[in-house]
């Protein structure tokens, strides 16, 4: 049985005094392993830590009343809460210098940084049964976040004033926590999973990153955004392929499909308050206009500051539009020895969801619990004291960049992209199949999300059936073989509670009772891939129209991951916290 480490043995923290320690490099003191519910099933991924700038502590965990930094002090600093979740999986919560940690630019400014642990969709209990599906992994950090408010009397740090950070999965947690704060919704949950019943969850504002959310639209959005591309990579979601007709077909239906959910969202733009909608050919209106301005403006920005010399690249702009620069990526998947044959275009550059492809083996029942392949959780927890960490970086390889003329302009001041189409097959292709996150073959990270812990892979996606089912009469194979098991969906309440509980769009001017953020940003690789740039810009706009406060930009030609530039996150902290 492995060795799981935990600090605390109750959950008072005033009992730990004594373990806080003062890392050198980070000059802030270290609270680690902290266990944060007495119901834990798998402690390993239940845990956080929690590290704290030097001038608010002294030794033995007192707080330092009269240290101040950055014009904070241990009374009205901010918590930082990064949720380190990914591809809705497991994960542990990180250390200083571990992988995925991103808590130095947070303690240089500055701030009190928690990284928090969870669990995912494919954690077991002590007796090998499944025990984390939706919407357990946000339970997991509503309960971490009552655990610190529990204890906030010993702990520096204003817990009126929590930011959620993540990306990916992880943006998805940070959207869905600031969203939902102290909804009654997820009390049982909470209760069962040993959650402080009369602390708080909600918190002050909300860092997202490239979100996963709306999963039950996510299919329809990526067709709708991808349509032009036939073709998909090979990534973390599956192997490269070419769509059948059948995929083309379905790929029509659900794009329509997703114009009228959008349409029927109707969206505003917070500048000129005019309806947003998108045209049946999905390539007019002014929905699709807005999405159009956003990734200009992304490439405006970032033309802007290549002129003007502020980012670490150093070429001009008319030799980024002559693709006269190199850059570094990740090697396309299937390793350095395809890296010739690889297409350039595409490669995914996220974070590995699933290493190997443990997930379809699962799905189709091919391995018992206890022989499965590591989980990303566990190839990037902490090895036990003494065992060297072997890392995880990804391959880089550096690659020329491509001539931009056919589809990119820049006047000096503004930039401009020929059409969304062009953009998707010159520059950012698909990376999916169609369908892309409830898949045919039940076998995406998706759909192990909304299993049971008796049926390890559910759909979810009732827009999926109704599709298939348009198309019977061209498709009476393909019909035969998906209809019914994505039908069983619609009639699935208790599902259908789940996928409710992990949308937070249900939560953003709604009747719902909440107590949400007043602040979010959200920022989204131009380049990510793993969903369409739809999806965030409906958030965004769904919570401008909610009347809060709300930054959201696209960020040029980054890819999955928390795409910013250096500093940013951190001044957009202080001017909403100061
Ligand atoms: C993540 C990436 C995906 O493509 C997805 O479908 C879900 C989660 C992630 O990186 O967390």
């Amino acid at each position: 049985m492995e060795q799981v480490n935990v600090i605390n043995r109750t959950m008072e923290l005033s009992e730990c005094a004594s373990e806080w320690f003062f890392d050198e490099k980070y000059r802030c003191w270290c609270l680690e392993d902290v266990l944060y519910t007495e119901k834990a099933t798998t402690p390993k991924f239940q845990r956080l830590s929690i590290f704290v700038p030097e001038p608010y502590m002294t030794k033995g965990g007192e707080i330092n009343q009269q240290g101040t930094m950055n014009g904070y002090s241990a009374e009205t600093v901010p918590v930082i809460f990064e949720n380190n979740s990914a591809g809705y999986m497991q994960m542990p919560h990180v250390w200083l210098e571990g992988p995925r940690c991103y808590a130095q630019q947070y303690l240089e400014r500055g701030f009190v940084y928690v990284s928090c642990g969870n669990r995912g969709r494919e954690t077991r209990d002590a007796d090998g049964r499944l025990c984390g599906k939706a919407p357990v992994n946000l339970v997991d950090l509503k309960t971490a976040i009552r655990f610190l408010r529990h204890n906030r009397a010993v702990l520096p740090g204003n817990f009126d004033r929590m930011i959620s950070v993540g990306w990916s999965a992880g943006g998805a947690m940070s959207t869905l926590l600031a969203v939902t704060g102290n909804s009654a919704d997820y009390l049982p949950l909470l209760e069962a999973n040993g959650a402080f019943p009369d602390e708080r969850d909600d918190v002050f504002a909300a860092q997202i990153y490239c979100p996963i959310i709306d999963l039950e639209h996510a299919d329809s959005a990526y067709e709708w955004m991808f349509a032009a591309d036939h073709e998909n990579e090979d990534s973390p979601a599956g192997p490269s392929g070419v769509m059948t007709p059948f995929q083309e077909a379905l790929s029509a239906a659900l794009q329509k499909r997703y114009i009228s959910y959008f349409n029927d969202l109707k969206l505003v733009d917070p500048q000129t308050k005019e309806v947003l909608f998108v045209g049946t050919d999905g390539r007019s209106g002014s929905g699709y206009d807005y999405l159009m301005r956003r990734l200009e403006d992304s490439a405006t920005d970032y033309l802007r500051r290549l002129q003007s010399g502020m980012l670490d690249e150093k070429y001009s702009p008319a030799e980024y539009l002559a693709g006269e620069y190199e850059y570094q990526k990740e090697v396309p998947m299937g390793g350095p020895e395809k890296k010739d044959v690889a297409d350039l275009l595409r490669g995914h550059a996220g974070p590995g969801v699933m290493p190997g492809k443990a997930e379809g083996d699962r799905a189709q029942g091919n391995t018992e619990a206890g022989q499965e392949k590591p989980s990303l959780g566990d190839l990037v927890s902490r090895p036990p004291k003494g065992v060297p960490f072997k890392g995880m970086k990804p391959p880089m390889m550096t690659v020329k960049g491509s001539e931009k003329s056919a589809w990119l302009s820049w006047d000096g001041e503004r930039a401009h992209i020929r059409g969304l189409d062009t953009y998707v097959l010159q520059h950012r292709r698909r990376m999916k199949p169609c369908t892309s996150f409830d898949t045919l073959g039940m076998d995406s990270g998706e759909n192990e999300v909304f299993g049971t812990n008796e049926q390890p892979f559910m759909h979810f996606n009732k827009e999926i059936s109704e599709a298939v089912l348009e198309l019977k009469d061209q498709f009476p194979e393909e019909f035969e073989r998906y209809y019914a098991s994505f039908a069983q969906v619609k009639d699935d309440a208790e599902l259908k509670e789940r996928i409710a509980l992990l949308n937070p769009l249900n939560y953003i001017g709604t009747e719902k009772k909440t107590d949400a953020a007043e602040h979010y940003r959200i920022r989204v690789g131009a380049c990510d891939a793993d969903t369409s740039l739809s999806v965030s810009m409906t958030l965004a706009l769904k919570l401008a129209q909610a009347g809060k406060d709300t930054d959201y930009a696209l960020v040029w030609d980054k890819p999955h991951c928390e795409a910013d530039y250096p500093g940013e996150v951190c001044d957009w902290i202080d001017r909403i916290c100061k």
